[in-house]
């Protein structure tokens, strides 16, 4: 049987500690019980403006996990320093504006062409993977062969925010059609964004497929799954000490 690897995202974890600019949650807690749990992979996203993860977030879980780390991160010369400093398993290059929300939309290969052919270079000679987030066109796909990347991320956000059941269908296929060509020409098939409990089985059914990435589900669910343990142990310690 095909096995999908699932990579974790854990930035989100981070998020909620950012919020207080405490040490807890730790995303490197987070990402030893996800590997606890049976992730495949541990994947985190270090942005320009460290809005979730940082690299001492990183550093500790290239150190910590016995399972590859995919860092996800836009194609600059300080993101660059940063990945080969700390050598993850694969970097998965993404697109980065300061004011979205999340990542919007795949990079834009066919523009960046000539820089990343370069810029790729060191990564090849450390020995790291090399993992494109694209949207899922044919014209982008073959612009990330050329510049050397090992795989590609098709872009799932489109899937999974389409409103009605036709939008969904259009989407669906144009990720099918996209992971089809990309096996064809030798690159490895990934997917990510947006998946949750409702729409990842779809996308784990298209054959060409080898790993997904996911994160704000998983983050969300063990909020609402672990919150029943985290009151009662709160209740306990106020109740032990007035008694
Ligand atoms: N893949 C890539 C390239 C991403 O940028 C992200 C978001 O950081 C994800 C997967 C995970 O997306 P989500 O958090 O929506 O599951």
């Amino acid at each position: 049987m095909r096995k999908i690897r699932l990579g974790v995202n854990i930035d989100h974890v981070a998020t909620i500690r950012e919020a207080r600019k405490t040490y807890e949650p730790s995303p490197v807690h987070a990402a030893v019980l996800a590997q606890l749990a049976g992730a495949d992979q541990i994947t985190l996203h270090v942005r320009e403006d460290r809005r979730h993860v940082n690299e001492k977030d990183l550093e500790l879980i290239c150190k910590v996990v016995n399972i590859p780390v995919n860092l996800e991160m836009a194609p600059t010369k300080e993101m660059q320093e940063i990945a080969l400093k700390n050598k993850p398993y694969q970097i998965t290059l993404v697109p980065e504006k300061r004011q979205e929300i999340t990542t919007e939309g795949g990079l834009d290969v066919i523009s960046l062409k000539e820089h990343l052919k370069d810029y790729l270079k060191p990564f090849k000679k450390a020995g790291i993977k090399i993992n494109i987030f694209i949207d899922p066109d044919k014209e982008q796909i073959k612009a990330a062969k050329e510049v050397g990347a090992d795989a590609i991320e098709i872009h799932t956000g489109h899937y999974a925010n389409a409103k009605t059941e036709e939008e969904k269908e259009k989407e669906l296929n144009k990720i099918k059609d996209a992971a089809k060509f990309a096996k064809s020409i030798g690159l490895k098939v990934y997917a990510g964004h947006g998946l949750t409990y409702q729409n990842v089985q779809k996308i784990a059914e298209i054959p060409e497929i080898e790993e997904l990435n996911i994160g704000h589900s998983i983050v969300a669910n063990a909020v609402l799954l672990g919150f029943q343990e985290a009151v009662k142990k709160m209740k306990e310690l106020i109740e032990k000490a007035s008694k």
